[in-house]
């Protein structure tokens, strides 16, 4: 089965993206990200999502099949994500699978696309020997949409043990990105100006919630009034702490992150732990989540840059997994905005 080329299509938000695996070795992975149509609204429009979507997905399946140096005749199957995500951006990518899949007379599988970042740190580069998460292993997976700590007892069987109760992650990073009058995402920004920041230099209350799960939103207001009565006072004060505020609110969300994993840890005595999805980008939880070898004497796996963020790869591989088990789906399959987790 390690021969068996794979085209993963993602196109759940606003990255279009393919990528062609050969088993678990990434051959390519490529992505047209829609940022700049979406900034100027502030969010993702999912109506523009949507068109962008079709105007990219077959360049882009091209560049992938390119790059990976085959034709499509070559691909063994198609993993497509079919959800959780916007439902006009994800029958994009169901259609357009479902139609090459027929074309081809190959098999077509469907993906959960949080499984998808989950599995991402079992992808391969060629020649690469990775040492990749053993069973069972905690992954706190934390995107725009999704802020979750979930068990993972094998590749194809995962239990959310925790979730927010609110906002996710990503979001509180956005919205704080926003009132700071940061272009949207504001994740990535947020990082950028906290890197000559003071983290402890304005405190923000830290959310009391029980067990596993998570609430961003009471930090959320808390921010919101913090700035709307600095702003009252000064009105140069976002332009003149705006590193120092943005460590601030970082430090506060990854603070949340990190107490919740120590929490699930143990909870749950397992000592492999892993983190996924956008927000793992963030440099302040990568650094306080290494933190936790010496802390919590665990193990723990951090996804590179390229498959922190929405991508195909994570897709592909989660299809190859999927292959092994002869687990495809069917033409009628349809997309789901909301997914819960195998
Ligand atoms: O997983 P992802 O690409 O898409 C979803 O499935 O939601 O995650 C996107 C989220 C956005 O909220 C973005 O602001 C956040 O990840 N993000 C970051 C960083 N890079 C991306 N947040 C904080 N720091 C970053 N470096
Ligand atoms: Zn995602």
């Amino acid at each position: 089965m390690k021969d068996k080329f794979i085209l993963g299509i993602e196109s759940s938000c606003d990255e279009t993206a393919a990528a062609v695996l050969l088993g678990t070795v990434e051959l390519s992975n490529v992505i047209a990200d829609q940022k700049l149509i979406h900034r100027y609204y502030g969010g993702v429009v999912p109506e523009l999502a949507s068109r962008a979507h079709q105007q990219k997905i077959i360049p882009v399946v091209e560049a992938a099949l390119s790059e990976a140096n085959i034709t499509k005749n070559d691909l063994h199957a198609i993993a497509f994500t079919r959800g959780p995500g916007l439902m006009g951006a994800l029958l994009v990518g169901v259609s357009f699978s479902k139609a090459l899949s027929m074309g081809l007379s190959i098999p077509l599988i469907d993906v959960n696309h949080m499984q998808g970042h989950v599995l991402a740190h079992f992808i391969t580069k060629k020649n690469e020997n990775k040492k990749t998460p053993s069973f069972p292993f905690l992954c706190l997976i934390v995107s725009g949409g999704h802020t979750q700590i979930v068990r993972v007892d094998d590749y194809l069987s995962m239990k959310i043990i925790g979730h927010t109760l609110d906002d996710a992650a990503g979001e509180a990073f956005d919205k704080s990105a926003k009132m700071l009058g940061l272009p949207y995402p504001g994740g990535p920004l947020v990082d950028k100006y906290a890197k000559e920041g003071d983290p402890k230099k304005y405190k923000f209350p830290t959310p009391k919630i029980e067990g596993l799960d998570f609430s961003f939103s009471g930090l959320k207001t808390a921010i919101l009034y913090f700035i709307r009565d600095q702003v009252a006072r000064d009105e140069h004060f976002i332009r003149d702490n705006i590193n120092d505020i943005c460590a601030s609110v970082q430090n506060s969300i990854v603070t949340i992150l990190i107490n919740k994993i120590k929490a699930a840890i143990a909870q749950t005595g397992i000592k492999e732990v892993a983190i996924a999805g956008g927000v793992s980008a963030n440099s302040e939880l990568r650094k306080q989540f290494l933190s936790l070898i010496e802390t919590e004497k665990c193990t723990v796996y951090i996804p590179p840059f390229a498959y922190c963020t929405d991508n195909a790869a994570m897709i592909a591989v989660t299809g190859y997994y999927k292959l092994l088990n002869n687990r495809f789906a069917t033409q009628d399959i349809t997309p789901l905005a909301r997914m819960a987790m195998e």
